[in-house]
């Protein structure tokens, strides 16, 4: 039905209409790249805009749709798109921090809660989810996805898409996904942002693609193309990723966006003569709205009046566009979310803000936790000290949209006031000055019991452009920690981040380290929930932090090399590693402590063979054997002993997040078939490979194998 509708209008439409439909401008200069016209209420006007970003509140997206509705030839009602990515008034933490909470109920749910704002002030489309696995943590943009793992990132990416869109785009309060950014943008060379990106075509497959696949699956709505090159083709015109996979393979019928200026772009590249060629290319590609760069409007008439492109690639892009806006709705109410009185009845309301506390707290890492001196006691002497420790700014990280930051955000500080608890605060230094008068720190220090002390970067060193070559704390931090460290205090430190530090030294100073990430609205009483053992954390990494910026790129699932480092009689020197420093991280994929402990038994296989049309379960008690009730990540990894293509040292395969009583054991199946155990080989066949796996169930990643079965063709 929808296809006969888009098909009757698509009858109607000019050439310039029809161009029109694939254009999207921004309506402000909140932007992250040139911008390039300022004119587009008249393109408007003219019929000549199918979509706006950055336009929101119920009474101006209202404004901006009359003149679509009512002043256009045809009355095609405009979609409204914004980076709506970890919450829009009321923040979440950021992705990568979420993720951490393995928790995948909590991000659908903190993804519908953004919806339901951000469609709320007139919105019908994020740039959201990123779901690009990225294992490089120079890369400001780590921060926007879910980690370092293809399997996990993909469930991810299902449950956000699931959350934005909710069960379809025309329920009220939905607002179209779009994962992003297709393809490999996270693999850019040394973690500096839009830089080139050559991988192996297996590696694309088995690592990069899974979780836009995943993302197909759970019916999302559009696509963006990734400002990256892959392999000497920029993503935007390249057609094997956008027809060959997108279309051909996965049968996605959504729409595809450029990354802002992704198309003009293409001539720096040095992959297309001129603007009006990259315009050609990026349609015969498959991209079927630009972005900001205006190279549609200004170039393609001419390009189809030329004949230099096929009007049927411009009116199939225009087909996708229009079919998505029958799926929204806006043809029969394109103001279905043009409502003040909603609008204000939604907004930052008290769930959502409870809401993201939970969500705060249940994506923190506990990384140390030296004798117990986590949770502290809330009438000890606490000295509260450092540059985040009262700010309600940066708390909310990068990407926050419209959230507000200091009024309605909540710092460590203020959650400390509101909870009654005694402390003195003081500064100490700033997030990345030169500043060093620690004096009042070290008075305030030296007359409490502990010290608190909540640090980190600021927001703009992480997200878009936020590439760093030094991960380690900015500024005059870890001069601050050594001179408290100096009056024997026990020190915790609360850190702020968007990637994973380099902590090894401060590791080595300090008693207890919270993760924090950037933890958003109601960051400040997550870390107070956290720190007075209120909540037990149970978040897990799902990014390996290195030992230094040298190991990168490290992550849990690599190879093994022919001589890898920890064989049995292995000559000392000539295995693969380095002189100066181990081969393993600080802290792994999957880890995080609790304030309780887990026991694990070794697990148990129901068979020793697992054949394609058959499961296998995998059986593990776990038992809490400390003192607090607590939750764990409890997770299983396999590895593939020998393959047509050699294979990851482990696989995460499976996790379940278990709550246990102290003193309790639960007992945890999981359930592998032939399927989950595919790749793909270098004929970028999907395939299965008989041999031996070997398995254990463990709460991170560093852990040996206890068991292992085979599998077998038949
Ligand atoms: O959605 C973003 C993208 O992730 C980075 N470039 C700009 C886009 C629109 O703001």
């Amino acid at each position: 039905l929808i296809d006969k509708k888009v098909d009757s209008i698509m009858n109607l439409m000019t050439l310039q209409e029809k161009i029109g439909q694939t254009v999207l401008y921004s309506s402000t200069e909140d932007v992250t790249g040139p911008v390039l016209d300022k004119n587009y209420q008249t393109y408007l006007k003219n019929g000549q805009i199918g979509a706006i970003f950055n336009a929101m509140g119920s009474a101006f997206t209202r404004k901006l749709q009359e003149i679509a509705v009512e002043e256009t030839r045809l009355g095609i009602p405009l979609i409204f798109g914004y980076d709506v990515i970890h919450g829009h008034k009321t923040i979440f933490p950021i992705p990568l921090a979420e993720s951490s909470s393995w928790d995948l109920e909590l991000m659908k749910k903190t993804a519908r809660t953004a919806a339901l704002e951000a469609s709320a002030e007139g919105l019908h489309w994020t740039f959201a989810p990123m779901v690009d696995i990225a294992r490089d943590p120079r890369w400001g943009r780590i921060a926007e996805g879910a980690g370092e793992d293809t399997y996990l990132g993909s469930l991810i990416a299902k449950a956000r898409v699931e959350g934005f869109q909710g069960d379809n785009l025309g329920e009220r309060h939905t607002i179209m996904a779009c994962a992003k950014h297709f393809a490999a943008y996270g693999a850019a060379q040394a973690g500096r942002d839009y830089h080139t990106v050559d991988i192996s075509l297996n590696t694309l497959h088995n690592v990069y693609l899974p979780p836009f696949k995943s993302s197909v699956d759970a019916g999302v709505a559009t696509f963006m193309t990734s400002f990256n090159e892959l392999n000497g083709v920029p993503a935007t015109g390249n057609s094997y990723l956008l027809q060959d996979i997108l279309r051909d393979q996965w049968n996605f019928d959504g729409f595809v966006v450029t990354d802002y200026t992704s198309i003009n772009e293409m001539v720096h590249h040095g992959y297309a003569e001129n603007l009006e060629k990259a315009g050609e290319m990026a349609l015969n590609a498959g991209v079927d709205m630009d972005l900001q760069g205006g190279v549609y409007k200004n170039h393609l008439e001419n390009s189809i009046n030329q004949k230099h492109v096929d009007i049927q690639k411009l009116d199939r892009a225009v087909r996708y566009i229009l079919r998505m806006k029958f799926e929204l709705g806006l043809f029969d109410d394109p103001y279905k979310y043009c409502d003040e009185q909603k609008e204000k009845e939604i907004i930052l309301h008290p769930d959502h803000l409870q809401l993201a506390r939970e969500a705060a707290r249940k994506s923190m890492v506990l990384l140390k936790n030296k004798e117990q001196v986590l949770p502290v006691e809330k009438e000890s002497k606490i000295a509260l000290i450092g540059p985040l420790a009262a700010d309600e700014f940066h708390i909310i990280g990068n990407w926050s949209a419209k959230g507000d930051r200091e009024g309605t955000a909540v710092s460590v500080k203020e959650a400390f006031e509101e909870k009654g608890i005694s402390f003195t605060y003081t500064k100490g230094c700033e997030i990345d000055g030169n500043e060093v008068d620690f004096s009042e720190a070290i008075t305030i220090a030296k007359s409490s019991d502990v010290v608190v002390m909540v640090m980190g970067e600021s927001e703009r060193m992480s997200g878009e452009a936020a590439s760093r070559t030094s991960i380690q704390l900015p500024g005059q931090q870890r001069a601050l920690i050594k001179a408290i460290k100096k009056t024997g205090k026990p020190i915790i430190l609360v850190l702020y981040n968007g990637r994973p530090l380099d902590l090894s030294w401060e590791n080595e100073q300090v008693q207890g380290i919270i993760e924090a990430w950037f933890p958003g609205t109601s960051g400040g009483f997550g870390v107070v929930d956290v720190l007075f053992g209120d909540y037990n954390p149970s978040g897990k990494l799902t990014v390996t932090f290195p030992r230094n910026i040298g190991q990168i790129p490290i992550h849990y699932n690599m190879k093994n090399t022919g001589r890898p480092a920890d064989i049995p009689g292995a000559n000392e020197r000539y295995v693969s590693k380095y002189i100066d420093v181990e081969n393993s991280p600080l802290f792994p994929f999957g880890y995080g402590l609790s304030y309780t402990s887990f026991a694990y038994t070794k697990p148990e296989l129901s068979a020793k063979t697992l054949n394609t049309s058959d499961s296998l379960k995998i059986t593990t008690k776990v038992t809490n054997t400390g003192n607090y009730d607590g939750e764990e990540i409890i997770q299983l990894y396999i590895k593939d002993r020998f393959g047509s293509i050699t294979r990851p040292v482990k696989e995460l395969k499976g996790f379940q997040k278990v709550f246990i009583k102290k003193g309790e054991t639960k007992t945890v199946t999981f359930s592998i078939t032939a399927d989950d155990l595919k790749f793909y080989n270098n004929d970028l066949k999907y395939v299965n490979e008989e041999g031996d796996y070997d398995v254990f169930v463990a709460g991170n990643s560093d852990h040996k194998f206890t068991n292992s079965f085979s599998l077998q063709l038949k």
